[in-house]
């Protein structure tokens, strides 16, 4: 669609449907118990936005390549429209999905389930870009850049208002995953999820994925912009010290969508629980519940075939105990590569990377509603 953003899109990027953790900047959770179908529709997809969202014109879009390329270029709407394009399922999940479970509790929104979803997008291979640009021998990272723009709330303050901007190894930049997308779900992206045009980074954390992107600058030295050493960073060891690294791939995480927290259910039934799984560069091969805080485990089914980088719902067919009470639902996923969903969350990565298994707890009430 040419022209500008029709009310309809704006619409349906509005907050009907979703959960609110913060008005202006948008920050919207997907109710992830509505979760059932494997592409999570537009309107129920999670919001994650650190400065108000841009309004680009689509006559006057430009996306500029330059930096460490042999032929800079800049192409209009139109002419990344016009070349071949590609359609591919992927996983975002922000780095900050399921904060809320921290304890202590951490700063910044308290995201439950539903900072994460699964959307199929559409748009040109970077490779394609890239190839035409013709990459120097030297360029290490990939900068992709974002239009919006502002000041930072959290210390240390940057002394001027910044874009949000964020680098790709050379690596992952090259391969075919990786999008600069303008179609999400089959229609053109609404004003919040990056119109008209974004970076899609399958295997990487959301915040990788960057929206209204205008500029993808190539650089000789690894980038160290605010996104990826104050925020969205970890401490990593080397040599035995403390260093500062972006963060990237996600990790193998599995979450319960049904039932939800503190839902009541029926003594001695069949309950199906249901969830969902993903992992960054592997596949999710196992998935085991618990359905008594941890102490005994049973494998669950897979609704969804393996794909990298998309999700894989599962389903799980509990007997409910006869005896009313609180029990506590457990599910924890392991990966092609072998890699597990560990006990606890790792104080490395500050209020980020929340993949230890998420307690859901719930009641089992008895037959004359004993509970309630
Ligand atoms: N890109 C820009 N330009 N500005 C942003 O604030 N947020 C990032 C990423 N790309 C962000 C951005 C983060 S942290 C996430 S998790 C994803 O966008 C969320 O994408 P969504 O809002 O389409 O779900």
């Amino acid at each position: 669609m040419e022209g500008e953003t029709s009310m309809a899109e704006i619409l349906r990027s509005s907050s009907v449907g979703l959960i609110i953790r913060q008005k202006e900047p948008n920050n919207l959770e997907t109710p992830f118990d509505q979760i059932d179908s494997f592409l999570t529709p537009t309107q129920l997809f999670y919001i994650r936005s650190h400065f108000s969202a841009p309004k680009l014109d689509l006559a006057s879009y430009q996306l500029r390549i330059d930096g460490a390329v042999r032929k800079p270029f800049s192409l209009s709407h139109k002419e990344l429209r016009d070349m071949p394009s590609e359609t591919r399922v992927a996983i975002l999940e922000c780095a900050g999905n399921s904060r809320v479970f921290l304890v202590p509790q951490a700063r910044g929104a308290q995201w439950e389930l539903g900072a994460v979803g699964n959307a199929e997008w559409t748009g040109v291979p970077l490779t394609a870009l890239l190839e035409r640009a013709g990459v120097e021998e030297d360029a290490c990272e990939i900068v992709l850049e974002g239009a919006d723009q502002g000041t930072v709330a959290e210390e240390p303050v940057p002394p001027d208002p910044i874009s949000y901007a964020r680098s790709l190894p050379r690596d992952k930049a090259m391969q075919p995953e990786v999008l600069i997308a303008y179609q999400m779900n089959g229609a053109d992206l609404s004003q919040d999820h990056g119109y008209p045009v974004r970076a899609i980074v399958p295997g990487q954390y959301g915040m990788a994925s960057v929206k209204w992107l205008t500029h993808i600058h190539l650089v000789r030295e690894p980038f160290r912009g605010y996104w990826q050493t104050s925020d969205y960073a970890y401490w990593d060891h080397l040599d035995g010290k403390p260093v500062r690294r972006a963060l990237g791939q996600m990790k193998v995480k599995s979450e319960i969508s049904r039932p939800s927290v503190y839902e009541i259910l029926g003594a001695n039934q069949v309950y199906t629980i249901f969830g969902a799984a993903w992992a960054g560069e592997t596949e999710v091969t196992e998935i085991a519940v618990s359905t008594d805080g941890g102490q005994t485990w049973a494998e669950a089914q897979f609704l969804d075939p393996i794909q990298r980088h998309a999700w894989r719902r599962w389903k799980f067919d509990w007997l409910t105990p006869k005896k009313p009470g609180r029990y506590t639902l457990i599910a924890r996923a392991k990966g092609a590569d072998g890699s597990v969903q560990p006990d606890k969350h790792d104080p490395n990565y500050g209020s980020y990377v929340i993949n230890h298994p998420l307690p859901i707890e719930v009641f089992v009430d008895g037959p004359r509603g004993t509970l309630v």
